[in-house]
């Protein structure tokens, strides 16, 4: 049996290059260890987004995008999160076994109230939902950023208080947290986030991108100077975008003469070369969202068929059953 690998991507923004390297990249070669199964979360960004229209278009962009760089339909799970409700029932279940006193301890909770946002029920449960989505598909693998690694911990938490109470039932997933990409600098050095507006698009058009690219904060170093670029922002992108070019951008840099719009302008076609790609593949599906539709039908109907014998079990052990 392949050992699943599973993992949920909340749809909240645009998609740019921070995403890309701590979660696209990472989970698009992981589709090789094992059954991949990738689920937009739209009940999660529902305890945050409030437009509809926002939620739609953020969903079939993550589909579409995770398509376009390297997701395959054929071998990966992707679906949406909605499609398969019956995660909710086993949200419930799980929700009578979780002590309270857990999802007050929970920093994503306890962030939310400090910043004085209006807490809901949602956010309060999101940490059993998301539990629920891990152990309904019996995941033995869940690769997440550093920012969901507590989340895991009371899923685990639950998962052992269920087994305990009801009989063993659910597998403990083991997480795997992605230490190096989970500060991803943005272009004014905060971490790339959509909430900063710092962001560089990865499927804007190439006006966009450029005007990201030249934005990019530097020191003030003068171009008759050698400019230290390891560290910065402008060596992270590179050394991501691209690894093999990274040793000549670093003495580019350090020759005198050589200005930082310079450095930008490489790093700008750096970035063309390697995602031009998949910014037609994008194109593609955004004229052909039909396309992506029966590709993420394909994945519920898939997903419901692992979730079935895991929600039955989960039934019979609680009474609900026979
Ligand atoms: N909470 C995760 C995030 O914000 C998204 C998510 C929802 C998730 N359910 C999950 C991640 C299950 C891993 C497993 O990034």
């Amino acid at each position: 049996m392949k050992k699943i690998i599973l993992t949920g991507i909340k749809p909240s923004g645009e998609l740019h290059l921070g995403n890309y390297f701590a979660v696209m990249e990472p989970a698009i070669k992981m589709q090789d260890q094992g059954q991949a199964v990738y689920f937009i979360a739209q009940y999660h960004a529902l305890t945050t987004l409030t437009k509809a229209d926002e939620l739609r278009r953020y969903t079939f962009d993550i589909a579409a995008g995770f398509l376009a760089c390297g997701i395959d339909p054929a071998r990966t799970i992707l679906f949406r999160q909605s499609d398969v409700p019956q995660v909710h029932e086993l949200a419930w279940l799980l929700s009578v076994v979780t002590p309270t006193g857990l999802l007050e301890r929970a920093h994503a909770y306890k962030d939310k109230i400090a910043q004085g946002f209006e807490t809901n029920h949602g956010l309060f449960a999101y940490p059993v939902l998301m539990a629920a989505d891990i152990l309904l598909y019996n995941s033995d693998f869940v690769p997440v950023g550093k920012d969901q690694k507590q989340h895991l911990e009371i899923a685990r938490d639950i998962a052992q208080k269920f087994n305990d109470r009801f009989g063993p039932v659910f597998k403990l997933p083991e997480p795997v947290i992605q230490e190096a990409t989970a500060t991803f600098s943005g272009i004014d050095g905060r971490k790339m986030s959509k909430s900063y507006g710092n962001v560089i698009p990865l499927f804007g058009d190439e006006k966009e991108i450029k005007k990201a690219v030249m934005s990019i904060k530097t020191d003030s170093t003068p171009i008759e100077q050698p400019k230290q670029i390891e560290g910065t922002v402008l060596g992270q992108l590179m050394q991501a975008v691209n690894p093999g070019a990274y040793g000549d951008f670093v003495a580019q840099a350090a020759t005198p003469g050589v200005g930082y719009g310079d450095l930008k302008k490489k790093l700008l076609a750096e970035i063309t070369t390697r995602f031009r790609p998949y910014q037609e593949k994008y194109r593609h599906y955004q004229a052909h969202p039909d396309e992506v539709e029966a590709i993420l039908c394909d994945g519920a109907s898939r997903a419901r068929e692992l979730a079935a014998p895991v929600l039955a079990a989960a039934r019979q052990a609680t009474g609900l059953s026979k």
